[in-house]
């Protein structure tokens, strides 16, 4: 007789967010390029961002902190993830990857780890990635982060585009239950022949970094914004119905929807679409701008905090990115948490000491092997190597 196997629901049972301090409104940008805060507003609906003001603060950092919060607030610790998945078009390096570097500093000993790469439909290619692990059975605690550090691939003398982008980080952490709910539904799509539409032209394999390309600034986000605001009022509305339909559900079924943070007029002409009013519709973009991967995690933090999300509640995120790429969930919020002891939370803590400590003491380890066996030890990455 075949072994039957009880269905795992993938539910989301931390959360937490990372920004950076650093702010720069639309004045301030007035006073770098030939724009004014009435058109940055009217045109998108930002009106402030938030930048890495240190070479400390990275893609890598903001995940590190996101992720801590999200664990504290999951009561899990570091060891039990099987899984590290990075959304992020800003890594810190082509390789490794990000999520490495993540799982390293949170000393989750049992993870793989990997970076996705999906323009800002990242986070929810990887939240589905992750609720999919889950309920096949292969693993049974995922860690999902977005992140983006946007201010160092932008152009501050592009108009057309520094006003639009802002840093920061979100990480849900996911976990199996037996419990109905969690993650009902995901839709990952994607359309390459738009792929120039929004781009890095250089850096990557295809035209490695030179003299000339850093010259011509090939080096930068290049984004054709008519483009770009078209396709997105063609697949919001569309991705939305479609994930919402294949969680048994209807429009007036989802009590909250979390759209990517990219353009208000963007979310209000899906709304139209939909025909769901605005108020429905959760929005911080005018505080931090087009955060990519990380917007919609930074947005659903923010939800939960505000007290827009309530256990039983269905939430539906969608977004839509270079690729070009555009996805959803649906989740039905709420798994009953054992609330996390004082004790807990200070193990916790002491536990990413230990793992600085291991880290550390593992690439030292690395390094005098190499002297004994006489292989000169390539710098760590620490100390700038790659
Ligand atoms: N300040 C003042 N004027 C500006 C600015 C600026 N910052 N930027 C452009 N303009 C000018 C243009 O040069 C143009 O001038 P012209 O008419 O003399 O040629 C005029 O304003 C109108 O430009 P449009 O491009 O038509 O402006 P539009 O109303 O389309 O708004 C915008 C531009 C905000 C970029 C819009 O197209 C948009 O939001 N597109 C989507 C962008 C987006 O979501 N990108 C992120 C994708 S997700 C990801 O994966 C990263």
């Amino acid at each position: 007789m075949a072994e039957q196997r009880t269905v795992r629901y993938a539910h989301i049972i931390g959360w937490g967010k990372h920004i950076p301090s650093k702010v720069i409104t639309n004045d301030d940008l007035s006073r770098m390029v030939d724009t004014t805060d009435e058109w940055i507003v009217s045109r998108s609906g930002i009106r402030e961002r938030h930048i890495v003001a240190s070479s400390k603060e990275t893609t890598a950092s903001m995940s590190i902190a996101a992720a801590k919060e999200a664990l504290k607030v999951a009561g899990v610790a570091p060891d039990e993830l099987n899984l590290v998945i990075v959304a992020t078009a800003t890594p810190e390096y082509s390789f490794p990857a990000t999520a490495c570097l993540v799982q390293d500093a949170l000393g989750a000993e049992n993870a793989g780890a990997f970076d996705l790469s999906a323009g800002c439909s990242g986070f929810v290619y990887a939240l589905a990635m992750g609720a999919q692990v889950i309920s096949s059975g292969a693993q049974d605690c995922v860690l999902v982060i977005g992140a983006e550090t946007l201010s160092r691939i932008v152009n501050w003398h592009d108009r057309e585009t520094c006003v639009l982008f802002g840093d920061g980080a979100g990480a849900v952490v996911l976990r199996g239950s037996d419990e109905p709910g969690g993650v009902l539904s995901t839709l990952v799509r994607a359309d390459g022949s738009g792929g120039d539409v929004l781009m890095l032209p250089a850096g990557g394999s295809h035209q490695p970094p030179t003299l000339d390309t850093v010259a011509m600034g090939l080096h930068y986000v290049r984004m054709n914004g008519r483009e770009v605001f078209r396709f997105a009022t063609r697949v919001m509305d569309k991705a939305a119905r479609q994930v919402v339909a294949e969680a048994g559900l209807t429009m007036g079924d989802i009590a909250l929807f979390i759209p990517h943070q990219a353009n208000l007029r963007i979310i209000q002409a899906a709304a139209r679409a939909l025909d769901v009013p605005m108020e429905k519709f959760f929005v911080n973009l005018d505080r931090y701008g087009n955060t990519s991967s990380a917007s919609i995690p930074v947005a659903l933090c923010e939800a939960v905090e505000a007290g827009r999300i309530q256990p039983g509640d269905h939430v539906a995120m969608v977004g839509f990115g270079a690729g070009l790429t555009w996805g959803g969930a649906v989740v039905r919020w709420g798994v009953p948490r054992p609330p996390v002891p004082t004790w807990r939370r200070t193990l916790d803590g002491l536990r990413y000491v230990a793992a600085g400590v291991r880290s550390r003491a593992r690439r030292l380890q690395r390094r005098a092997d190499a002297w004994l066996f006489g292989s000169p030890a390539p710098k760590t990455i620490d100390e700038g190597g790659a």
